[in-house]
């Protein structure tokens, strides 16, 4: 499976912050927002992966990631000129996708908790229909909603409905077989002139191809779109890191525990981190100070 973060959009609801640098290059607590939608895909045991950003943005990410060698993962890059819309993201990825099955997220979705990484693992094994998530929260209506019968089965999608007929969102996180690349491209702009992802997500279930994955109490899903959310995601990843004592989102930590690097390379990686916590973590774990998981 091949692996999209969609990392453009113009972040208005952050400004002044956004005016000049893309949302998913600002922090969430000590690292850039895009490590954690990276972080999914890694854990999902995806390794190619295209990173999809405005035309003033891409440059950015590209310095900050580079090609992935450094990870043991392939990074590739593109530009959406306007933020037209989710469901743009598989017309502009049709090369990079080729044949193969594609997972995607928002560059701006942050995921934590307990079994994420081996729900990822078991998502990405699709290969054909579509997989969503859905998360219970307080307020629904300014996301996508997913109402479910208790067997599971999808009653209805909605893209941000007034009266939502669930309290389950879908999270910025969807996998999909390669059948959404032609979907994609007949896509027509809503009433709010963007490309629906949910277009995609009904046409799958009108297929009767779509699964829902509801996510259970024990993991967290932050959105980081308004300055109170960010600084709550801040908060969260500080909360858990400090606690716990494991990082979130650590990409090099994933590289190595997924064995995408070998042992000299993440002590490399750590190197010019050093004077920070984030260095000292590398070398923790490359000196096995820190217990061993692969989740
Ligand atoms: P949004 O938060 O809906 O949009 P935005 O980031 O432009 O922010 P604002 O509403 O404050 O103006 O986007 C969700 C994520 O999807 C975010 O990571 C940006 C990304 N995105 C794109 O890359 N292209 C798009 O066309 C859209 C709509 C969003």
């Amino acid at each position: 499976m091949k692996g999209i973060i969609l990392a453009g959009g113009n972040g208005t609801r952050l400004y002044p912050l956004t005016k000049s640098i893309s949302k998913q290059m600002l922090p969430v607590y000590d690292k850039p927002m895009i490590y954690y939608p990276l972080s999914v895909l890694m854990l999902a045991g995806i390794k190619e992966i295209l990173i999809i950003s405005t035309p003033r943005d891409i440059a950015g990410f590209l310095s900050l990631l580079g090609n992935g060698q450094k990870l043991g993962i392939k990074l590739e890059y593109a530009i959406q000129e306007e933020p037209n819309g989710l469901a743009e993201a598989f017309t502009i990825g049709e090369s990079f996708i080729g044949d193969s099955p594609v997972a995607l997220v928002l560059g701006d979705n942050v995921f934590y908790g307990s079994d994420f990484g081996s729900r990822l693992l078991e998502s990405s094994a699709l290969e054909s229909g579509s997989i969503i998530f859905g998360c219970h929260v307080a307020d629904p209506s300014a996301y996508g909603v997913v109402e479910v019968d208790n067997e599971m089965n999808i009653i209805s999608v909605e893209e941000k409905p007034e009266n939502p007929k669930s309290s389950f969102a879908i999270p910025g996180l969807y996998f999909f077989d390669n059948k959404v690349v032609e979907i994609a491209k007949n896509v027509q702009p809503s009433e709010r002139g963007e490309k629906e992802i949910t277009s995609i997500i009904n046409e799958y279930r009108n297929n009767g191809e779509l699964k829902v994955n509801i996510m259970g109490r024990g993991l967290a899903w932050l959105d980081t779109g308004t300055h109170e959310a960010l600084l709550q995601a801040s908060n969260f990843v500080e909360a858990i890191q400090k606690r716990q004592g494991l990082y979130v989102a650590c990409i090099e930590e994933i590289a190595y525990r997924r064995q995408y690097i070998s042992k000299s390379q993440l002590i490399e990686l750590a190197e010019p981190l050093i004077k920070t916590d984030y260095g000292k973590y590398l070398l923790d774990i490359a000196s096995e100070k820190t217990f061993q998981t692969n989740k």
